[in-house]
């Protein structure tokens, strides 16, 4: 922290190499180390600073996924750093606290970026999670998990060859790096704040034993009420906190098949891998656990968006790699919300495949899914929303702040492939 209160973070992508098989080295890409990046945590109305350092033989970016910043510092397509060279970006963090993370975002190869290791978590504090009843000693009982699948050579080589219609679908899951993860915990409840960070694969998590859990955040951050499941879905690029009792015996976090294939053609489901089973995480609970916080009744005021009074409504159509018939063009604005209003933006995938939805810049509200209001569980703030064929999701969007004439936002798909293909516009914030 300098004189004037800003926190200056420095991130250096490089290349190293990784135990992520036990016994095995692969090589692999990090910030700041060999696999993935550090935690980084900041408070709302805190002004951070980041210096970013290429040390990578590409050109990459850093994007601050689920963050609202000035379009400039976005860390999209238009951020390039070149091999060697240093790129900087500043913001007043100004958003309710969240489990938010970043990764590259360099047009084109954003998929390759991200499976060689470079994503982390940011974690965004404020008055309403430091005040809530919750789990919240990281690294204790407030633990962070990046699920990626990967697929590996004999040698222990990251395999990149053969990707699927929705990318690079791994048969092996690494959990924060490292394959057969496990975790012993000390407490009689844990919160996980969980990252779907692969490339294409769709998770339906749940305990072996089918223990009920409470998921109490998503996206953009807590929920209004904890929410009793047993399965939470996740597609790429989404968040989940959950809090789960682990006294007594190990519960063994895993992906499960998609009760309903994920809204997918039977036929197809298993190409797109959800029907696969994995373990990914076993907590161990230790034989005298400290006492956890009991599960508060309420998390969050959730003040809705008015969609009566957006001043825009938009519709996208998601299908093969585009977007309303449209490839990503660099040179292409493909529209621009006014600072200050509201919009409703009609997202349906009209594909017979997986897609999800991801907006930059904003949290979004989900008004509704083909007409009906959003289960407890997407009724708070979202970035990206699994969008499965043939329904429509309406939302409600809140542009505020910042405005730039020259630096765009991104709206894209977040199966990285897909992306990576085009799946992408953009717009500006005027
Ligand atoms: Cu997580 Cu446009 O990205
Ligand atoms: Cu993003
Ligand atoms: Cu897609």
């Amino acid at each position: 922290t300098d004189a004037a209160g800003t926190r200056h973070f420095t991130l250096t992508a490089g290349a190293g190499s990784s135990e992520i098989l036990a016994g095995k080295s692969t090589a692999t890409w990090g910030f700041n180390g060999s696999m993935l990046g550090p935690t980084i945590r900041a408070r709302r109305g805190e002004s951070v600073a980041f210096t970013i350092d290429n040390g990578l033989p590409e050109a990459t970016t850093v994007h601050w996924h689920g963050m609202h910043v000035p379009a400039r510092f976005d860390g999209g397509p238009h951020q390039t750093i070149e091999p060697g060279a240093r790129w900087e970006s500043a913001w007043t963090v100004n958003q309710p606290g969240a489990t938010l993370w970043y990764h590259p975002h360099p047009h084109g190869s954003t998929e390759k970026h991200v499976y060689r290791g470079l994503a982390g978590l940011f974690l965004v504090d404020d008055e309403v999670t430091d005040a809530v009843d919750l789990p919240k000693t990281y690294g204790v009982d407030d633990i962070p998990l990046i699920i990626q699948d990967k697929r590996f050579t004999a040698d222990g080589t990251l395999d990149e060859s053969d990707p699927t219609d929705i990318g690079l679908l791994g048969d092996t899951i690494v959990t924060n790096g490292i394959a057969g993860a496990h975790l012993p915990v000390s407490t009689e409840r844990v919160r996980l704040r969980i990252l779907n960070g692969s490339s294409g694969r769709m998770y339906n998590l749940g305990f072996a034993d089918d223990r009920e859990f409470h998921l109490v955040a998503s996206d953009g951050g807590l929920l209004a009420a904890p929410v009793p499941l047993t399965r939470v879905r996740l597609s790429p690029g989404e968040r989940a906190e959950i809090v789960v009792a682990v006294s007594g015996s190990n519960a063994l976090l895993r992906a499960l098949p998609h009760e309903d294939h994920a809204g997918l053609d039977r036929g197809d489901a298993a190409a797109f891998g959800v029907q696969d089973s994995f373990d990914i995480l076993e907590l161990r609970p230790s034989e005298n656990p400290t006492g956890s916080p009991a599960l508060p009744a309420s998390l969050a005021t959730i003040a809705p968006l008015d969609p009566t009074g957006a001043a825009v409504e938009r519709s996208f159509e998601l299908q093969w790699f585009m977007i309303n018939g449209a490839q990503m063009d660099m040179n292409r604005i493909d529209f621009s919300p006014t600072v200050d209003t509201t919009e409703v933006w009609t997202v349906r995938n009209v594909d017979n495949w997986p897609h999800n939805f991801h907006v930059h810049d904003v949290q979004f509200q989900i008004i509704d899914i083909d007409g009906s209001p959003p289960p407890p569980a997407l009724a708070g703030w979202k970035d990206t929303v699994y969008t499965p064929p043939g329904v429509r999701f309406r939302l409600a969007l809140r542009f505020t702040e910042y405005t730039d004439p020259t630096f765009p936002y991104m709206y894209h798909c977040h199966l990285l492939l897909h992306e990576d293909q085009g799946m992408m516009g953009q717009f500006l914030v005027l």
